[in-house]
């Protein structure tokens, strides 16, 4: 019989607590829970979800805790894992990352270019406040980190909080590899062996085997130089071209640059971003998409849960956004050495790449934690574009610790995003009055 585990949602308010609860829910044989807690710093907003996820989870199994709290120390107090997915500012203010860069005719985007840094400035200061719960009420608590600029967010803890049980990931390969799966015609993801090597949201995939060992990645470089990540004739009938079928198309312009590897989609943002400036729309942004799109839906659907006192014909799905969840807590929690894809210092993975540097890269994990598997040397186009990035994100993290205004503006300076000095000074003053209530005081 397996240990059952008691698990806190941090961000518990987030549009993807439902469908992380749904995910955890239909996972009980490989990942058995005894308790589900969440937690959010803003009551309001967490009421907006916590009875109907408490409705679920009864209706599943009665014997599970549960508890929605915003006490650090009732959160935190005996919990195997924190699945953490905090925004700090919330949507408003990804609105604002997202708009302010646009006024200056740069990429307005939640985790990339000058929407990303401001991001991060807010963000650095909730995951550690976190971290800190985690380590004083559960010492023995892995935290599996969502939050976002996840780049930026894993550098903040490898600086402040090194020796924390903390793994910081993405679902992007998610996201990628069940497009990448249906395009080359096998039933799941898990039927691919992949190697990958990058920061979070910059990267590349070098090889993508079926389990026969048979490589699949020139074939599927043909496809990407026609559909990018859309499914051929049938991906493109799609109804829902939302913004980021128009990503996922987009695709083909990157492999158009770089023809040996498949890209991570948002590499668009670095290698057009003045295309990307000229089809947004910049009084209707993402955020704008979600708070109309998602966030409606979802708080919908959890009002009328609660009002009916079940969840028969709710709209609320599981999401694939949490399959990456169970499949690492199950990892740490019952030693399966799956490989993954997570965000750890390289210490020489990438071999002609800084030791000190966050990287996106396969990883075998198990109960002690996670080894990372070696991704050899790799090119100078690569290796260019990710120093770069990789100094702004480290100079963000430098600002937040140092109250530096200096570093700031040169964070911004250096991004491919942003075209020089002065524009990169006039976005800080912008994003700086706009973060008053969330940034560090800069001097
Ligand atoms: P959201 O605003 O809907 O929810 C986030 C919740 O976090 C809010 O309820 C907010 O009150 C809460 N929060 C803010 N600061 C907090 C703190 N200090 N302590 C506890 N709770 C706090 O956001 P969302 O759109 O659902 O996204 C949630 C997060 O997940 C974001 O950071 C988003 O970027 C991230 N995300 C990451 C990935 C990934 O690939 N890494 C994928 C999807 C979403
Ligand atoms: C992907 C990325 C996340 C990002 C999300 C935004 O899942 O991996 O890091 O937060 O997309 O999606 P949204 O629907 O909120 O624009
Ligand atoms: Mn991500």
């Amino acid at each position: 019989m397996k240990n059952k585990l008691s698990v806190v949602i941090a961000g518990g308010g987030s549009t993807y607590t439902p469908e992380i609860i749904l995910m955890l829910l239909d996972n009980l044989d490989r990942l058995p829970l005894r308790k589900i807690k969440l937690y959010d710093n803003d009551e309001a907003r967490q009421n907006k979800v916590a009875k109907a996820c408490e409705i679920l989870i009864k209706e599943k199994d009665p014997t599970i805790e549960y508890v929605a709290t915003t006490d650090p120390e009732e959160a935190y107090t005996d919990v195997d894992f924190c699945l953490a997915h905090i925004r700090v500012g919330q949507l408003p203010m990804r609105e604002l990352d997202e708009k302010i860069p646009l006024k200056y005719d740069c990429v307005g985007q939640e985790t990339c270019g000058p929407g990303g840094i401001a991001y991060g400035m807010r963000s650095i200061g909730g995951v550690i406040e976190n971290i800190d719960y985690m380590e004083k009420y559960s010492p023995h608590c892995w935290m599996l980190n969502y939050s976002n600029p996840a780049s930026i967010v894993a550098e903040a803890t490898r600086r402040l909080r090194p020796n924390s049980r903390v793994i910081n990931i993405c679902d992007m390969p998610i996201g990628m590899e069940h497009g990448i799966a249906d395009i080359v015609g096998v039933p799941s993801r898990k039927d691919l062996d992949i190697r990958y090597y990058g920061l979070n949201h910059f990267g590349w995939y070098t090889s993508i085997k079926d389990k026969t060992g048979k490589e699949l990645l020139p074939a599927l470089i043909e496809h990407m130089k026609q559909y990018g990540f859309i499914n051929g004739e049938e991906g493109m009938a799609t109804e829902n071209k939302d913004s980021w079928f128009e990503t996922n198309l987009f695709a083909k312009h990157l492999v158009a640059v770089e023809p040996t590897t498949i890209p991570n989609t948002y590499l668009k943002y670095y290698l057009y971003p003045d295309y990307v400036v000229e089809h947004t729309d910049p009084s209707y942004t993402r955020a704008n998409e979600v708070i109309d799109g998602r966030e409606t839906e979802v708080f919908t659907a959890c009002a009328e849960i609660e009002k009916n006192g079940h969840s028969k014909g709710t709209s609320l799905e599981i999401g694939i956004h949490a399959e990456f969840i169970v499949d690492l807590a199950t990892a740490l929690a019952f030693n399966t050495q799956e490989r993954m894809l997570i965000i750890v210092e390289n210490k020489g993975a990438i071999k002609n790449f800084p030791d000190d540097a966050m990287v996106e890269i396969p990883c075998i994990v198990g109960k002690d934690g996670y080894e990372p598997l070696a991704m050899g040397e790799i090119p100078t186009f690569q290796k260019g574009l990710m120093e770069q990035q990789v100094a702004v994100e480290k100079l963000v993290v430098e600002a937040w610790i140092d109250q530096s205004y200096q570093k700031l503006w040169q964070a911004l300076t250096l991004s491919q995003t942003v075209p020089s000095a002065t524009v990169a000074k006039q976005l800080l003053d912008d994003l700086m009055e706009a973060n008053k209530q969330y940034w560090p005081e800069l001097h």
